[in-house]
């Protein structure tokens, strides 16, 4: 795997009595081969407070083609044996874009959860905490996931739960995979911190700016870095395929919020 930076940022949200850190592995798109000791290593040197992980950790989470989830699996279960971890799904887990065209899901009212069930389990059991449109409170802190994985093809979000989270008195952090959620329905909420990935940094970077995201198009707008002291968006850690990354190195986030 080519080698992943460490990239760092502040968040103030005025309401932690102390620095959090906290790291952010996002979109591995697990494959057959890949070597995770370099993100472990990150992880180790850095010995943060939680790990988030906002999805596509996984190409699919159909049941099938075990071995090519292994390194996803090995990321979750050394990342829990140095900090608690929180993930979320992505657009990958829930079945990308391919497998809901084939359902036809736009005449479906309510949204089927399209992961296989024994995945999920073995994700739990590699330590992390499964965030599917819910929140769990740790020491004080509300850290919710909010299942995006099909807003690239229309559908907006389950927001309905998303409104007892926000009115949670205490800090709020969201793993939101896709970061063009932010502007439509997040950028307004009571939440302290969204953190999202699925851009992959808009693959090649140009001046300091993504050239494409899915979703966002050419010139996407969330990419990389911090946006309003609010947004976290990783560039993702999945390395160069057939689209090669260009001046975007695959990276683990860390964010001290204050
Ligand atoms: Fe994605």
């Amino acid at each position: 795997m080519a080698s992943v930076t460490k990239s760092k940022y502040n968040v103030y949200t005025g309401h932690l009595d102390k620095i959090m850190r906290l790291a952010v592995v996002s979109d591995l798109h697990s494959r057959r081969g890949m070597d995770v000791g370099g993100i472990i290593d990150i992880l180790k040197e850095e010995s943060p407070d939680l790990i988030l992980m906002p999805g596509d950790i996984f190409e699919r989470l159909d049941g099938k083609n075990t071995e090519g989830k292994s390194a996803g699996f090995e990321l979750i279960r050394r990342s829990a044996q140095i900090a608690p971890v929180f993930y979320s799904v992505g657009n990958h887990e829930n079945g990308g874009v391919r497998s809901w065209d084939k359902l036809k899901w736009s005449r479906i009212k309510s949204i089927p959860k399209y992961y296989d069930k024994g995945e999920v389990d073995r994700i739990r059991e590699c330590g992390a905490v499964f965030l599917d449109d819910g929140y769990v409170i740790e020491n004080g802190i509300a850290i919710g996931g909010l299942s995006s994985g099909l807003i690239n093809e229309g559908r907006a979000p389950e927001l309905a739960w998303l409104d007892g989270f926000c009115n949670l008195d205490i800090p709020k952090i969201l793993l939101c995979h896709h970061p063009e959620c932010y502007k439509k329905y997040l950028k307004d909420r009571n939440i302290d911190l969204i953190v999202s990935g699925h851009a992959h940094g808009g693959q090649w970077r140009i001046f300091g700016r993504g050239v494409f995201a899915p979703g966002q198009g050419i010139f996407p707008q969330y990419t990389s870095g911090v946006y309003h002291n609010k947004l976290v968006v990783s560039r993702g850690l999945k390395p160069s395929g057939r689209i090669p990354r260009i001046f975007n190195d695959p990276e683990v986030v860390m964010i001290e919020m204050k």
